[in-house]
């Protein structure tokens, strides 16, 4: 199902015919209104600019030439020169019974890159980190679902100074008789604990920084040392993954340290190349593209004096490997808009000094962050981050009160299920719906309500449909004729045919949203049809029950695929 591209290629065809060069396309878009028709074409303003000829003559030979036969019922020129696409219920009836996606052909197949998630592992994973996991989560599933090769990479934060400090108050600890799991129980307060020891003890602190450079040399006891801490941490943070029903594997983790070799031969290379220079003992890539108001070239540090790598010499031998050795097409990085620069060094120095293939397109998405209701960073109530475990644990708990209260007869265990699909669908869904460069407020009532843009109302939607299924108990075939003779079958049929077009949308330009946006539409223009087209009423014409009850499940197909790509679970029943 993809009308615009068919609708493309039949009027490009026509214009060309008609002399008009090829870079004036047809440019159809979806029409604003019902009165001018389902699809518009815009590009025959220009193109009769382009020919020198009057747009409203041009769209009458366009309309003349263009071959589309029983695809519409009619075609009508409209103000300066715009052409309105009324499709026929026929073609629209014929385009919902195909496949909800078209396959790829092969050359079409492009590898992704996503990294995604990426926290630190210092640390417990807290708020910060939910929105570059489930958006790098959504996009991972839309380009999948087109055919393409995604290749998801979890650029986790386990190097650096603070794993000196870790491992020091890890040692101790041991010393003390606790065993590793019991003492990194909680990540947080081992975190704080080893922090105050740093700042409080100069002993420890000297042992502290003596353990990282033992570590990064390759130390053995030190890195047997780190690798416990490592464990426990990403063992925690897969926890989170699925219970937030994400895609991320422990095979998807390239962590930072896994970059370590590569970094000295690196640095040499930038610095034997005159890329990079000495600045009082600092190894020093100058930006003049990204120079200040003064001129004065950006600087990003690949080496500190005195030795020591940073963030940034990681990340240029990141995307390094991930053009040579993963051969990526795309490499999306979805993260935080406060590291825009960080990004755009990156991605200058990787051209420059060819550490990247020449076609490969280098993407920073980023997004803006989570506030509370006034406005202010999402914190605790005492001011402190929110962990991400306790934010999915409190999501579940309200959505029970909720489900609960919306049907008394349901089991124990189908409120359990339940709850955990709309707690955590809840939380995706308000975040993946804004668009995502926004800064979004963080709203447990809006966000659980079953009205309007939410989780829960498109998952009630589907349940609706689901439950006309157990009353009907009608054997539905695959091929009954679609018949579309109402104003609101008609609506949800144009609709649903256009899912394809709005996933490839969204694998355009990584905006989650546009498919939220879609599902919300669809749900309402269903919820409409319901109500305004009888299903399971006696005295239904057999046939015209039969089309309904296809344009039931069709409508349910796609919430579902659509939700799924959202990482958003449904039910038979809520
Ligand atoms: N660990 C980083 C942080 O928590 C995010 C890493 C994002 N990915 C990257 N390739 N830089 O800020």
């Amino acid at each position: 199902m993809k009308i615009k591209n068919f609708l493309t290629e039949k009027f490009a065809t026509a214009m060309v015919e008609l002399g008009i060069p090829a870079d004036c396309p047809p440019s159809i878009a979806l029409s604003s209104r019902p009165e001018f028709g389902d699809y518009q074409v815009n590009g025959a303003m220009k193109a009769a600019k382009k020919i020198d000829s009057k747009p409203r003559d041009l769209a009458a030979l366009i309309i003349e030439k263009v071959e589309l036969s029983e695809a519409v019922d009619k075609l009508e020129i409209a103000g300066p020169g715009f052409i309105n696409i009324f499709l026929s219920a026929k073609f629209l009836a014929e385009e919902i019974s195909k496949p909800l996606v078209s396959k790829l052909p092969k050359k079409s197949i492009k590898n992704i890159v996503i990294d995604h998630s990426s926290p630190n592992l210092a640390k417990e994973m807290h708020v910060g980190h939910l929105r570059s996991t489930i958006i790098g989560d959504c996009l991972a599933r839309v380009f999948e679902k087109l055919g393409h090769k995604v290749i998801r990479q979890n650029h986790m934060g386990d190097w650096g100074t603070q794993f000196g400090m870790l491992i020091a108050e890890l040692e101790q600890q041991i010393e003390e008789g606790n065993e590793a799991e019991f003492a990194l129980n909680d990540l947080e307060h081992f975190y704080q604990k080893a922090k105050k020891h740093f700042d409080e003890d100069e002993n420890f602190a000297n042992t502290a920084r003596e353990y990282v450079v033992k570590l990064q040399s390759g130390d053995p006891y030190c890195k047997s040392l780190w690798e416990k801490f490592i464990n426990i941490s990403i063992s925690h943070n897969q926890n989170i993954y699925e219970k937030l029903n994400v895609g991320l594997k422990t095979e998807h983790i390239k962590p930072e340290s896994s970059y370590n070799d590569k970094l000295a031969p690196l640095v040499a290379d930038l610095m034997q190349r005159n890329i990079a220079l000495d600045s009082d003992g600092a190894k020093v890539i100058f930006l003049p593209e990204l120079a200040d108001k003064n001129g004065k070239p950006s600087p990003m540090i690949i080496e500190k004096s005195g030795g020591g790598y940073l963030y940034s010499t990681t990340d240029l031998a990141a995307v390094n490997y991930r053009s040579e050795n993963l051969k990526a097409d795309r490499i999306l990085y979805l993260i935080d808009a406060r590291q825009s620069l960080h990004m755009k060094q990156v991605f200058i120095t990787a051209r420059k000094a060819g550490l990247v293939a020449n076609g490969v397109s280098l993407e920073h998405h980023a997004f803006g962050m989570m506030m509370d209701e006034s406005g202010r960073p999402f914190k605790t109530r005492t001011g402190g981050t929110v962990k991400l475990n306790d934010l999915l644990n409190e999501a579940t708990d309200r959505a029970r009160v909720v489900v609960t209260e919306k049907n008394k007869e349901l089991s124990e265990d189908e409120i359990r299920s339940i709850s955990t699909k709309v707690g955590i669908g809840a939380i995706k869904y308000a975040d993946l719906s804004i668009t995502r460069t926004h800064d979004y407020v963080f709203n447990w009532k809006t966000m659980l309500s079953f009205d309007g843009n939410t989780a829960p109302y498109l998952q009630y939607a589907y349940t609706r449909i689901q439950s006309i299924f157990r009353k009907s108990d009608i054997e539905l075939e695959q091929n009954v004729p679609i018949l579309l003779e109402e104003k609101s079958e008609r609506s949800l049929a144009l609709q649903v045919i256009q899912f394809e077009e709005t996933i490839n949308q969204v694998a355009l330009d990584c905006y989650p949203h546009i498919l939220c946006s879609y599902l919300y539409a669809l749900a309402s223009q269903f919820m409409h049809f319901y109500e305004t087209c009888p299903i399971l009423k006696k005295n239904i014409d057999v046939n015209v029950q039969a089309s309904r009850l296809r344009l039931c499940q069709v409508t349910s197909e796609t919430l579902k695929c659509g939700l799924n790509l959202l990482g958003i679970e449904v039910m038979e029943k809520m």
